[in-house]
């Protein structure tokens, strides 16, 4: 499949059959997280990978949906997957002036926030190279991280950013809409 079939062709799924995801497999999806850029090559990406279904059951009921009262659509995606995979960043890595001895300086504006920036970067190669593989993923960000985080055992400095569930699919939803290019693209300047 090539990239721009991938890219187009991905959708986000939260309906998996019961069919398994083999430990070689899964090993192809880290690889492409493995090889995403990530700021001066820091590589702050950590992915806790979740099998066991007590822990993906406790985790999908840390989701929140939209508004109160409202259940995440990705809930029982996070409950019934075969994997969950916990995408998150070791902090103070990235947005820092490599090998300072100072890391609390960071580079930029965006303070340490880049980590955000690399480990979405990860967690769409591995997404992508999913889909062709024929499996499914939905990035999942919209949930109590500090109750998630204390589930999986993430020490202080390692933040929760999205559960991605990941799995045979069992629904083919349609393409969600898109802006025109014209609408976000803009020549020489801001308008
Ligand atoms: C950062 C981020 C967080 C998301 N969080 C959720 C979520 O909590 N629950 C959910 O059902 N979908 C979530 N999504 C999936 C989006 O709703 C989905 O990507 C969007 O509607 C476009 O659909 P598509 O992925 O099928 O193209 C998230 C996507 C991103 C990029």
């Amino acid at each position: 499949m090539d990239v721009m079939e991938a890219i187009k062709g991905r959708r986000s799924i939260r309906k998996y059959g019961d069919k398994p995801v083999n430990d070689e497999t899964l090993q192809i999806l880290l690889e492409a997280a493995r090889w995403a850029p990530s700021w001066a090559n820091t590589q702050c990406w950590r992915f806790v990978i979740v099998r066991d279904k007590e822990t993906k059951s406790r985790l999908a009921d840390t989701l929140k949906g939209t508004r109160p009262g409202r259940a995440n659509p990705a809930t029982e995606a996070v409950r019934g997957a075969p994997v969950v995979i916990a995408a998150c960043a070791e902090r103070g890595l990235s947005g820092y002036y490599k090998g300072e001895d100072d890391m609390s300086l960071p580079a930029t504006d965006k303070g340490d926030y880049w980590y955000m920036f690399d480990v979405a970067l990860a967690v769409h190669n591995l997404s992508l190279a999913a889909h062709a593989l024929g499996l499914g993923t939905v990035h999942t960000g919209l949930m109590d991280a500090a109750a998630a985080g204390k589930i999986l055992g993430l020490p202080q400095n390692v933040t929760l950013l999205e559960l991605v569930p990941l799995g045979w699919p069992d629904e083919q939803p349609a393409p969600r809409p898109r802006k025109e290019t014209s609408e976000f693209v803009f020549n020489e300047k801001y308008p």
